[in-house]
């Protein structure tokens, strides 16, 4: 996916019609990422004080997607050198800018990241409902393994899923 590296580590992605442009978070996006979980997982949302965590864990990368100047999207993705994994804790588009392959770019920095700390897989959890999530990671190269039970929650079921960093 082309894209044009800016200043403050930031990178704008040619992605449908617009650009999107994805750049590290810091302390002040807070409320952004708060809002970003609340209106893509309800309830399920990270709370104030796991986002602050992630914030300030030098093993995890939280990235915005912005269009515009307007927030939409966020990512956070969690390296462990020792495995040379890195996992994919969260990845949200707000309803309102879905569908318009808004998620690609987030993605393809992701694992660019996660190359750059040295892992060769990336993985995740994600619902056995959640078909776009699932068409998403699919068509990106990841393959499905175990189903978890009861990962989010009782009768909550997730599926494994990686991919190979080439
Ligand atoms: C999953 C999510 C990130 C996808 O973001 P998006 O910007 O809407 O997706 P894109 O427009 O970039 O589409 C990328 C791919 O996802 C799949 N996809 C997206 N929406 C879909 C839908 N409603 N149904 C089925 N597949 C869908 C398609 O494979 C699509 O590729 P294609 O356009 O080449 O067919 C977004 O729906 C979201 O934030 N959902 C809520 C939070 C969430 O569930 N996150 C995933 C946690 S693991």
């Amino acid at each position: 996916m082309p894209y044009t590296l800016l200043a403050n580590n930031s990178y704008l992605f040619a992605s449908g019609l617009l650009g999107v442009l994805v750049r590290p978070a810091n302390k002040e996006d807070l409320p952004g990422l708060m809002w970003i979980e609340h209106e893509c997982f309800g309830r399920e949302r990270f709370s104030r004080r796991y986002l602050l965590s992630l914030l300030q864990n030098q093993e995890v990368d939280v990235l915005i997607g912005m269009v515009e100047g307007n927030v939409v999207a966020s990512a956070m993705v969690l390296h462990d050198p020792s495995t040379i994994r890195s996992r994919i804790l969260s990845l949200a588009i707000i309803p309102e800018e879905q569908g318009h392959g808004r998620s690609k770019p987030l993605l393809t920095h992701i694992e660019e990241l996660a190359r750059q700390r040295g892992s060769l897989i990336v993985f995740l959890e994600v619902r056995v409902e959640n078909d776009a999530a699932i068409n998403l990671y699919l068509g990106r190269g990841y393959r499905i393994g175990d189903r978890i039970p009861d990962f989010f929650g009782r009768g909550e079921d997730a599926w494994y899923m990686e991919r190979a960093l080439l």
